[in-house]
């Protein structure tokens, strides 16, 4: 049986042939195509580190987000293999697409449910908080993270705000910084406020708690030294808009911080994220640094037991510090 144009395709990616290749796309041959064993042509040039026909295949299309059966994309196959060529012309694709499409971690349908979040019941464990459909909305691993954006974000003492209680663990952290002379909580969940209540966050010396959506008590709000950003039930979009307040929220010399979760089951989504905050932070005058922290030894084999979704899955977490481009050049 003859071949058919996407099998010769795949056959061209695995060798490298770039002159093969562009022939076949010129003639019609489908870019986006799996072959037997799940994969595309762009994932089998991205292994190889075949630049040029990486290259060819992105000019023609080729999805840059497509998922092997074992869950990898081109950009992870050529992340796996330090393949850098291939791995700067996969990611520059994918900024380009996600900044005009936001096809990964935006809004989409199938996320409707989570807009209920803030309406339905929650559920506190010993070592998790839990929604109604058994999604994790904070996890006590993350307490070692929590402890290090707190570091981050009471740097310069004075006034900070926290947006997102969950279980308190930042919240606890904030509270052992004795510079910190003013800790504000944003928290929309009414369980969780009263929670936070009975456990006598209300009453908490230099602490003011603030219950409401951030997007709607921005009113109440001043200007602070350190900000940390962690919410549940929101989306790329709401991250985005919140990072619009940062220039009236954030003081001069200000340190930010948010929970950098967006894409954490794949290796290389997770990295194009990273680039694209850095980025959309980058035009409204902040710059990014993240601070590498392994994470592999807080996951411990049961921690996901009765989850639904495994949120994070990688071994390393980027702690994202931002501070006003002209205050880091100081
Ligand atoms: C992941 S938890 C925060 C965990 C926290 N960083 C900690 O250390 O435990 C997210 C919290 O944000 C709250 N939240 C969700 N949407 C919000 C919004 N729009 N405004 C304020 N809080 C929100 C949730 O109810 C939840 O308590």
């Amino acid at each position: 049986m003859a071949k058919s144009p996407e099998d010769l395709l795949i056959e061209a990616a695995i060798s490298g042939d770039a002159s093969e290749l562009s022939s076949l796309l010129s003639t019609g041959a489908d870019p986006s195509s799996f072959d037997a064993s799940g994969r595309t042509p762009l994932m089998h040039a991205a292994e190889r580190n075949h630049s040029d026909a990486v290259r060819l295949l992105l000019d023609a299309g080729a999805p840059w987000n497509a998922l092997s059966p074992s869950g990898l994309s081109a950009g992870d196959l050529a992340m796996a293999n330090s393949h850098q060529v291939s791995l700067d012309l996969l990611l520059d694709a994918a900024i380009r697409s996600e900044l005009i499409l936001g096809t990964i971690a935006r809004r989409n349908d199938e996320q409707t449910l989570d807009k209920t979040y803030l309406d339905s019941r929650v559920e506190f464990g010993e070592d998790r908080l839990m929604d109604e459909e058994s999604k994790a909305v904070m996890m006590a691993w993350e307490g070692p993270l929590m402890e290090a954006h707190a570091r981050a974000v009471c740097g310069n003492g004075g006034k900070v705000l926290n947006v997102g209680f969950g279980m308190g663990l930042v919240d606890e952290a904030i509270q052992r910084y004795g510079e910190v002379t003013e800790h504000t909580i944003v928290e929309a969940h009414p369980d969780v406020y009263a929670r936070m209540m009975r456990l006598g966050w209300g009453e908490k010396k230099n602490t003011r708690v603030v219950f409401g959506k951030w997007q709607d008590v921005l009113p109440q709000l001043a200007s602070y030294d350190g900000i940390f950003f962690d919410t549940y039930g929101e989306y790329y979009e709401d991250l985005r808009e919140f990072h619009q307040h940062l220039p009236k929220l954030l003081k001069p010399g200000g340190i930010y911080s948010y929970f950098n979760g967006l894409c954490g089951g794949n290796a290389f989504f997770h990295v194009v994220y990273c680039q694209l905050v850095s980025l959309e932070l980058g035009n409204i005058g902040y710059s990014t640094q993240f601070i590498p922290l392994p994470v592999k030894d807080c996951l411990a084999e049961d921690v996901w037991e009765g989850v639904k979704h495994k949120y994070w899955q990688l071994d390393t977490y980027y702690l994202p510090v931002c501070q006003a481009s002209s205050d880091a050049d100081d």
